[in-house]
């Protein structure tokens, strides 16, 4: 398999809404699942490698009797999921680039991994929070900013008709500037927020009708809403403070009783026999 060959592929995919592979976004650090379209038949060698740079392959994994089995510099990543694929677990920025599973040397599918590293972002619930994210946009073609809350729409603006798309339960709580192609800031702002608001949310420029993303920098947040304070009264703090004042007022009265009480009748009783 050449790199024109490749590129001739991915052109095919770009063009014909690809049925052969796809773009998998991961998180570093984190798994991918990285699977085949379809299964190899027979006793074809099926195996799963990574195009470097240099377009030299890299086997990442292969299906032996059915299992699929690490590559050598795959030892302690690559586990077995289904006869399909794999699972790549502690991903690095070096997995990032091009995958092809093939069958008997002919490649059935092609998968462009991009990993994103997330910067962490919090704020308790109902609360307003910006992710950041930026793209040098001026004089680039870009016919849309798109924010993704694990792999679904939040929401979508067009550059030139302004049309804003939602993604659900994201109507009237998510915002992008009405700027942000001329300043190159996509930052998305996010009203009330809720503890099911957590999750990562990943940012990007769509240049063309045929979706061709690039992820803005930084790609990604990862969002931690926490619970607010059982505000404003402190229920639990005023409970405390009455069995405190309850505690007072029994110590008081039982020092009284035990020692204020018969020292006094003590003294009583001394003074009216010094007299
Ligand atoms: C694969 O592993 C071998 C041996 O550890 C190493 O020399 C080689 O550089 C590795 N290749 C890549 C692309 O990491
Ligand atoms: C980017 O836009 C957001 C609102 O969408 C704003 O809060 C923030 O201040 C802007 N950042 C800069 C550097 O102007
Ligand atoms: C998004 O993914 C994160 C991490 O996998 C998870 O904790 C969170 O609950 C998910 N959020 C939603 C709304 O699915």
């Amino acid at each position: 398999m050449t790199r024109t060959s490749i590129l001739l592929v991915l052109a095919l995919c770009a063009s014909v809404k690809c049925l052969l592979g796809d773009f998998v976004t991961a998180k570093l650090g984190e798994s991918v699942k990285l699977s085949a379209s379809r299964s190899c038949t027979g006793d074809e060698k099926f195996t799963l490698i990574k195009r470097l740079k240099d377009d030299s392959p890299l086997t990442v994994a292969l299906r032996v009797d059915g299992v699929w089995e690490p590559g050598l510099n795959y030892t302690s990543r690559i586990s077995h999921h289904s006869v399909f694929g794999v699972v790549l677990s502690r991903l690095n920025i070096n997995d990032n680039g091009l995958y092809e599973f093939t069958c008997g040397g002919e490649i059935v599918t092609l998968i462009q991994l991009e990993i994103f590293r997330a910067t962490p972002v919090s704020v308790s619930e109902g609360g307003t929070v910006e992710l950041p994210c930026y793209y040098y946009t001026a004089g680039e073609l870009v016919k849309s900013v798109r924010w993704e809350r694990n792999g679904s729409l939040v929401i979508e603006m067009d550059r030139a008709s302004r049309e804003i798309r939602y993604g659900t339960g994201f109507e009237g709580k998510g915002s992008v500037s009405a700027n942000w192609y001329l300043e190159g800031n996509l930052s998305l702002t996010l009203k009330r927020a809720q503890l099911e608001d957590t999750g990562d949310y990943l940012c990007y420029i769509q240049q063309d009708e045929d979706a061709k993303r690039r992820r803005g920098h930084p790609a990604a947040a990862t969002l931690t809403v926490s619970k607010r304070h059982p505000d404003p009264d402190h229920p639990k703090d005023e409970e405390k403070k009455g069995m405190e004042s309850w505690s007072i007022v029994a110590i008081t009265v039982f020092l009284t009783l035990v020692i204020v009480g018969p020292s006094a009748f003590v003294l009583g009783w001394w003074l009216k026999s010094c007299r």
